[in-house]
């Protein structure tokens, strides 16, 4: 029979393991509404164009804004969540949502929907640069990669959603409720997050070590392990916060090499090409039901949900590399087909279901790679004493490029056709897996005090923590 030590122990751990999951969840909330609110638009604008009547600039102001206020706000967050706090900085961006949302659907004009569509992207940003952090933060070692990928399932979960709502009010075109619903998880984000702890790394970084002690109790598993991992922490913060200069150091341009070309080439490798023009690439492989073109963007929806519920189970016992390498090599092979699809021309019977099953591929890949594990290594590569910032600076970019691929998408299959554009997308590709393969480290099971310690070496400088403390 278990001694009374030993049942207390397992119920600890299992109200550990409880604990860290359901911060998790709740924080991956700011992803859902990453998800929703960027991909509502594509049924919504069907609408607006109609009321507002609006011409091709109007149109894409409303659809673009979110992506602009996005790369406002992620440089911001980085700032605040050093200052205020990661927790806190999560909890303003879900009144930024709410706000955002309720401005949307009251909308009297086409100014203050682009504006209050901007206030909603700043929220995005937030909301992008910060959980990922805050949750990469309060993991524990082993299962950080499976907790951090929450976030990048629920993005996929909000735009799915957002097709389904879009669909939902297609017949009464209710545009006002399609974009005021956001307003309901960022409420479910904000009351959440009331009652979640405060991230244990920040608060180290504050000096307020008791209470770091006190969170890592109620969230690890193995409570003998807590002055463990609160002295390793404590062991990398010998100096002060960063600043944005310590962005320049050695060891941090090796890191942001990293991040920032990870967030850059996880946009021009043409993700939300297929995300938001599913039904457009359908359309010109020669099927042109309206029907088609909702299934094709439901289909692109369902996988990209079920191939990253695949991801998180993956990480459990594979490393970052290894996923990135694989997905990444299925990018590549899908944009090639759907490029020589394209080739056959839309009298050859063969284009179109080959687009659509390279089409699926290519969600699915990237739904097992450049998906999730840009948001992993984002929030977990940079040393805590500069992690906010740098991780903005990395999801700034991300947005940057995000906008620059959805801007030049139609014009550059104007220019060059389907195919070359898809076989361009597909030789970034081939370079993006040479930059993994090269310069992504595996950081699966390193807590992350020690991949600080791999940029110094990298720069071929003496690892932070193994200096004596001043
Ligand atoms: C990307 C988004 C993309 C989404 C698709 C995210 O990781 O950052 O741009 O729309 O994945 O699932």
């Amino acid at each position: 029979m278990a001694s009374r030590k030993e049942e207390l122990r397992a119920k600890e751990s299992s109200r550990g393991r409880r604990n860290v999951l359901v911060t998790a969840a709740v924080a991956a909330l700011g992803g859902l509404l990453f998800g929703y609110d960027t991909g509502i638009v594509a049924s919504a604008i069907l609408f607006i164009r109609h009321d507002f009547d609006l011409g091709d600039f109007g149109q894409g102001a409303v659809v673009s804004a979110v992506t602009l206020g996005a790369i406002i706000g992620a440089p911001i967050a980085g700032t605040l969540a050093d200052r205020f706090g990661r927790r806190r900085m999560i909890l303003i961006a879900s009144v930024i949502f709410i706000v955002g949302s309720v401005g949307c659907a009251a909308a009297p004009n086409v100014e203050v929907l682009v504006v209050a569509r901007v206030v909603l992207g700043i929220a995005v940003g937030l909301a992008s640069a910060t959980c990922p952090v805050y949750i990469a933060e309060v993991a524990p070692v082993a299962a950080r990669g499976q907790l951090v990928t929450l976030f990048q399932l629920a993005v996929t979960v909000g735009i799915l959603v957002a097709y389904l709502v879009g669909l939902a009010f297609e017949s009464s075109g209710g545009w006002r409720e399609m974009l005021g619903l956001g307003a309901l998880p960022a409420l479910a984000l904000g009351a959440g997050m009331l009652y979640m702890p405060r991230s244990p790394r920040w608060l180290v970084m504050i000096g307020e070590r008791s209470e770091a002690r006190t969170v890592l109790r109620a969230t690890r598993e193995d409570e003998t392990e807590v002055d463990d991992e609160l002295a390793e922490i404590e062991a990398t913060l010998q100096q002060d916060q960063g600043t944005y200069r310590d962005l320049l150091t050695p060891a941090m341009r090796a890191a942001l090499t990293v991040g920032v070309g990870l967030a850059i080439l996880q946009q021009i490798t043409g993700i939300n090409t297929v995300i938001y023009y599913a039904p457009t690439i359908v359309e010109f492989a020669g099927i042109s039901s309206s029907s088609s073109a909702i299934l094709a963007s439901i289909g692109v929806g369902v996988v990209n949900v079920a191939v990253t519920v695949l991801a998180i189970r993956l990480l459990k016992n594979h490393g970052r590399r290894q996923l990135l390498l694989v997905g990444v090599a299925g990018m590549v092979l899908s944009l090639v087909s759907l490029g020589i699809a394209f080739m056959l021309g839309t009298d050859s019977g063969a284009t179109a279901p080959i687009a659509i099953v390279s089409l699926m591929v290519y969600v699915a890949s990237f739904a097992m790679s450049l998906g999730p594990i840009f948001w992993l290594l984002n929030a977990e590569i940079y040393p805590l004493r500069v992690r906010a910032k740098a991780a903005g600076v990395g999801t700034m970019s991300n947005w940057t490029f995000n906008f620059i691929v959805a801007l030049t998408f139609l014009p550059l299959l104007a220019a060059v056709g389907n195919s070359a554009a898809f076989f361009i997308y597909a030789g970034i590709g081939v370079f993006t897996w040479f930059f993994c393969m090269l310069l992504v480290p595996e950081t699966k099971d390193m807590p992350l005090e020690e991949i600080e310690q791999e940029w110094d070496r990298r720069a071929g400088v003496e690892p932070a923590a193994a200096e004596p403390p001043v």
